[in-house]
């Protein structure tokens, strides 16, 4: 598997500069992978364009037009199936997947959270992070359970919370982290250099 090239489907609902920064690494030859697909759950996604920029095919999957999530789960899947996807990767991706899909690619899927989980999971971390009045935040890479930003941390990344701060201040702090953390992360996995055992994963060193 892991002399075998990796083909990324990247799953976003929005702006999509994270996925920019994997785009970025890999027209680099910093991330050895080709992305496959990248997928939006809304049409409007930003995502969706710098895909098409980038030349990567990019197809709206609209929550709307599916009757319950597991008919538009179906459709997520046969869109990865189509493109060959062997690793998901969630790049701010609003919506949590049921089972049937983490089934489906049962340790093959990845998500960025802004914030150092297990602390502040959910969509509003740095509203939460905010209100709660840490002086420590970051982000997080994790493999994707069942649960909700519950699965094996994979590596985080911490910046000071600052007094003043707002929600796009933090936001933008914390972002730069992920644009450096996310490609090396996936990187990682290319080389097969992720072990996962039970909740922890290890980062094997590099083969010379
Ligand atoms: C990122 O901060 C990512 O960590 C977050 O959404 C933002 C997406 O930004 N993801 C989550 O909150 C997932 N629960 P982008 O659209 O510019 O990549």
């Amino acid at each position: 598997m892991a002399n075998e090239k990796q083909v990324l489907g990247v799953l976003c609902s929005g702006r999509g500069t994270d996925l920019q920064s994997i785009i970025d690494a890999v027209a680099r030859g910093e991330v050895h992978a080709t992305i496959g697909v990248v997928l939006a759950d809304k049409p409007e996604a930003y995502a969706l364009e710098r895909a098409r920029k980038a030349g990567i095919p990019a197809v709206c999957v609209n929550r709307k037009e599916y009757e319950d999530r597991e008919q538009f789960e179906k459709a997520l899947i046969e869109e990865l199936a189509q493109a060959g996807v062997t690793l998901v990767v969630l790049a701010g991706f609003m919506r949590i997947l049921t089972p049937y899909f983490v089934r489906a690619y049962a340790g093959r899927i990845m998500n960025i959270h802004p914030a150092l989980l297990p602390s502040f999971p959910g969509a509003h971390a740095h509203r939460d992070v905010l209100a709660y009045g840490v002086k420590v935040s970051g982000c997080t890479i994790h493999f994707v359970d069942e649960g909700t930003d519950s699965g094996p941390i994979i590596a985080q990344a911490a910046v000071p919370v600052l007094d003043g701060d707002t929600e796009e201040t933090l936001g933008a702090r914390v972002l730069k982290e992920e644009h450096r953390l996310y490609p090396q992360v996936i990187e990682w996995y290319c080389e097969g250099r992720l072990q996962v055992e039970g909740r922890k994963v290890c980062v094997l060193p590099e083969k010379s």
